[in-house]
Order: C-alpha cells, then sequence, then structure tokens
C-alpha cells in the first residue's frame, strides 16, 4: 500500500484496503481510494472535492 499526499488535495491511497468508522463497519475497499485531508469534505473521510472550492493548500 502507498499514501501519496497530493498537491492541495487529498491522500491518494493505492494498492489493497480497506477503510472502516470506528465501530469496525467497513466503509470502502479497494485498491484506490482518497482520502480528505483539507477537512472541507461532506463525505468524510473520503474527498469530495471541495478542497478546490475552499482552496485548500498543503
Ligand atoms: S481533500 Fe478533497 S475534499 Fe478534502
Amino acid at each position: 500500500m502507498t499514501i501519496i499526499a497530493t498537491e492541495n488535495g487529498p491522500f491518494e491511497v493505492t494498492g489493497a484496503c480497506c477503510v472502516k468508522d470506528a465501530s469496525g463497519e467497513t466503509l470502502k475497499e479497494g485498491e484506490k481510494v482518497y482520502l480528505c485531508r483539507c477537512g472541507h469534505s461532506a463525505k468524510k473521510p473520503f474527498c469530495d472535492g471541495s478542497h478546490k472550492r475552499e482552496g485548500f493548500v498543503g
């Protein structure tokens, strides 16, 4: 698994991964997942593109 902080955007997770919530319920399984790191996504923990509208720099 590889995790890359994209320029001014989400964490890109590549490789077999499983994202679970605090109770252990699986939210998503896949080979590529984008996780919000700007704090503005309405679909946390996943990126919904809001970082562009908010002008996130990171
Ligand atoms: S990084 Fe994309 S919505 Fe937060």
